[in-house]
């Protein structure tokens, strides 16, 4: 098979099933396309969907971002998680003002040079909104090369990107570069599906070396994967009447500027701070303990519930952190378990 039918193949695919109508394929501005490309970053297309739609509502183009402030947008995001991409988005902002008079720039030298920007997501841009021939190598693309040519090799060896990077740059088309590249995308996730690979209905069966041995699953190579470490966590909830005390966690770590309850890693610690804080822990409840997963750590979760019967002064320094209404739903970041508990409590009272 030569080079041009590989990319033939997939763009005539792309001209019947090819994803078309997704929320950021409507109007391809650089800018759009940035947006859309950071949020789908680790992230599937149906989660990313209604964060891309309130975030463009918000912030509709680079100029009305370039003068948010770092809490609206990590408050746009909370829930999507790997919140450094919210604070590159901002920090991309700050750079697109000062080095490019407000404009989103269109040369790659320049894309790859902004924070959360790499090689495939700097194409991505590119090609997507302006048909520039850059390729795209995301893992999506990079399980469809492997299967097709056979590759004995797993989706997280190194030394095997050096290689798929000079094959996609091979067969991405000089002309029509953006819809091969989404019809790779759409291919490695609606049809090389990583656990089930519909063969079947693939542009590519014809001289795929993962169809022709019918061995599709051993493609990429399975990495067993280290059980991920497990942190702990005490939160401590208090509450009077509809109201939560929640502060903005200054600690450099992942949920740095959300919004979170105060947190201990032992029960001890968190006892011992709600006793300097003069709060009388007989009335405590321990809730239900569980779970949240990170891609690197599972965090154990052990909510204890304080009911106050009167407000009290949390800190005398203002800023730290906010009584948050329960009636009432605020424009502030919070992590995902935060708000699950935060729902959770407004389930009871409302
Ligand atoms: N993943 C990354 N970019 C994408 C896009 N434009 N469409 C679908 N999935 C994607
Ligand atoms: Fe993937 Fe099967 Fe298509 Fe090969 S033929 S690229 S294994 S879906």
């Amino acid at each position: 098979m030569t080079i041009y039918s590989f990319s033939q193949l997939v763009l005539n695919w792309y001209h019947v099933y090819g994803r078309k109508d997704l929320p950021w394929q409507k109007n391809k501005t650089l800018y759009i396309v940035w947006i859309s490309e950071i949020m789908l970053q680790q992230t599937k297309v149906q989660s990313v969907i209604p964060y891309f739609k309130k975030f463009i509502s918000y912030f509709p183009n680079i100029q009305s971002l370039i003068n948010a402030k770092l809490d609206d947008i990590l408050y746009l995001w909370s829930g999507l998680g790997y919140y450094n991409r919210a604070r590159n988005i901002y920090k991309s902002a700050q750079i697109i003002q000062k080095q490019h008079q407000g404009i989103f720039p269109n040369q790659f030298t320049d894309i790859i040079k902004l924070p959360g920007i790499g090689k495939s997501t700097a194409g991505a841009i590119l090609s997507l909104s302006l048909n520039f021939s850059h390729s795209i190598l995301d893992s999506n693309v990079k399980r469809v090369l492997i299967r097709y040519y056979g590759i004995k090799s797993s989706l997280k060896n190194q030394k095997i990107e050096k290689k798929l990077w000079s094959i996609i740059e091979l067969i991405t088309p000089i002309h029509n570069s953006g819809k091969f590249n989404q019809a790779m995308m759409d291919i490695g996730s609606l049809i090389c599906i990583h656990k089930q690979a519909k063969c079947y209905i693939c542009p590519l069966s014809q001289k795929c070396v993962a169809h022709i041995e019918q061995k599709w699953e051993k493609y990429p190579i399975k990495v067993i994967k280290k059980k991920s470490p497990k942190k702990i966590s005490w939160f401590v909830l208090i509450k009077f009447h509809h109201y939560i005390w929640i502060e903005k966690n200054t600690e450099k770590n992942i949920w740095k500027n959300l919004f979170c309850f105060p947190s201990f890693d032992t029960k001890k610690k968190a006892l011992l701070w709600l006793k300097e804080k003069k709060i009388n822990i007989n009335k405590r409840k321990e809730m239900i303990s569980f779970i949240h997963k990170f891609s690197h750590l599972i965090l154990h979760i052990h909510p204890i519930l304080i009911d106050l019967s009167s407000i009290i002064t949390i800190y005398e320094q203002q800023n730290i952190g906010i009584w948050y209404n329960l009636y009432k739903s605020q424009h502030i970041a919070l992590p995902q378990p935060v708000k699950k508990i935060l729902e959770n409590f407004k389930k009871d009272i409302l």
